[in-house]
């Protein structure tokens, strides 16, 4: 016999000398086996809820419930175990329709010396059929990533186009409303104007950051002072920010070393976090509070030899759910309204920070707090060139 793990069998027979039988047979195949020995309708019931059984060997005719019942009761639990028959008088035309009903094969007793071929075929076929069906389940699995990657890559080719075509009427349209609010005096036309113009804006952020979830920007990496980055991305909102009264505090050490990027991406991410941090302090509190403070920390950090810059923006806004983790990251995944949020930021950014080797994660309490960190590696060349001194590290991912 080829299987090598142990089998364990349901006999159902009610005859102690057939059992004997039975198992002496099987005993001298050298399969590796236990067997238990079923009479009644309720032990085969309990006994198929309680055990995983490998095979099952049935007589035909007991004195409580016959083997087609038996057989009928073995399918419904377990619709793919080998189902022998073993039994004395079982003529050809029970034997043909117990194969019909799902039996799996049918020894007679008086040629008992056939068992262990069939079992063997029988517990082969079994595996078989099981490797085929793991191996179908995966085949699933990976048909339905792969649409998943088709349809992502679609969706990129479809924005990337539409990116394209809506840019330059767009710019149009802005530079017709810039025009206006230039000469106009009338009030009402220059707020129109000004309307216009801030729309018109927006839409052209969202088809940057269509075209950059595409990948379909040229991206520049240029050695930078990481400390510039951040100050630059501040200085943009932090007017816009104090009319939410909302301060952002900056901790960050001296010795930052300088890192290869594509400044304005990493920019773009810190922007997004940022925004975010944003309008979870205004939705916790929508007028002034003290709390309203984003604290941007940056350090270095070593781990497995390996330097990294460590940023975090923290902010004690609304928290993100936890069942809400694994969504945010997806595109186009929002909790805000639509005028507010279309859901792009984190994977844009997500996307930003793999194509720089770094790590993007959060960590979060609803209601109390989120922490975004950032983690970008410090190239080699910039190790060689400078001597690493302090160290601050900052929490380690989840
Ligand atoms: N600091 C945060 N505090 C609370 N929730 C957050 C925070 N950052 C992100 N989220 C949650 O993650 C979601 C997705 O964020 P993401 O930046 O991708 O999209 P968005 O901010 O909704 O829209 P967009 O950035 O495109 O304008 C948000 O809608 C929000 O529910
Ligand atoms: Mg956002």
């Amino acid at each position: 016999m080829m299987i090598q793990r142990k089998i364990y069998i349901i006999c159902i027979e009610d005859n102690p000398t057939d059992l004997g039988l039975m198992i002496r047979q099987i005993g001298t195949s050298g399969l590796d086996f236990s067997y238990k020995q079923i009479q009644t309708k309720e032990e085969l019931i309990q006994e198929l809820k309680a055990s995983e059984p490998d095979l099952i060997l049935s007589d035909f005719s007991l004195p409580s419930f016959d083997g087609m019942e038996a057989l009928e009761i073995v399918r419904k639990y377990l619709p793919n175990i080998p189902f022998l028959f073993v039994s004395g008088w079982l003529g050809e035309e029970a034997a043909i329709e117990a194969l019909k009903r799902g039996a799996t094969d049918y020894i007679s007793k008086n040629k008992i010396s056939k068992l262990n071929f069939s079992i063997d075929r029988a517990l082969k076929e079994s595996e078989e059929r099981a490797l085929l069906d793991e191996a179908e389940k995966e085949n699933e699995t990976l048909k339905s990533q792969l649409i998943q990657a088709q349809k992502l890559e679609a969706v990129s080719l479809l924005a990337t186009g539409v990116s394209h075509e809506i840019n330059n009427p767009l710019t149009i349209i802005i530079n017709y409303a810039q025009l206006i609010l230039g000469q106009s005096k009338d009030d009402m036309i220059l707020k129109y104007a000004s309307n216009i113009l801030d729309e018109g804006e927006r839409i052209s952020k969202i088809t940057k950051d269509l075209l950059r979830l595409a990948r379909q920007e040229k991206q520049v990496f240029s050695k930078v002072r990481f400390h510039d980055v951040i100050q630059r991305t501040v200085s943009l909102c932090e007017q816009l920010f104090k009319k939410d009264t909302i301060f952002i505090k900056l901790e960050i050490i001296d010795s930052l070393p300088d890192i290869y990027c594509v400044p304005q991406q990493i920019q773009q991410v810190v922007l997004n976090l940022l925004n975010n941090a944003r309008d979870a302090l205004n939705q916790k509190y929508p007028k002034f509070d003290s709390n309203k403070v984003i604290l941007i920390k940056a350090g270095r950090l070593k781990r497995e030899s390996k330097e990294w810059i460590q940023m975090c923006i923290e902010d004690r806004g609304i928290g993100i759910p936890k069942e809400e983790a694994k969504k945010i990251f997806s595109p186009f995944f929002t909790t805000k309204k639509v005028d507010k949020g279309t859901g792009l930021g984190l994977s844009v950014s997500t996307g930003i920070i793999k194509d720089h080797g770094g790590e993007l994660y959060y960590e979060s309490k609803e209601n109390e707090y989120t922490r975004f960190f950032i983690n970008l590696p410090v190239l080699p060349e910039r190790r060689l060139e400078e001597n690493v001194s302090s160290e601050e590290n900052f929490a380690q991912p989840e």
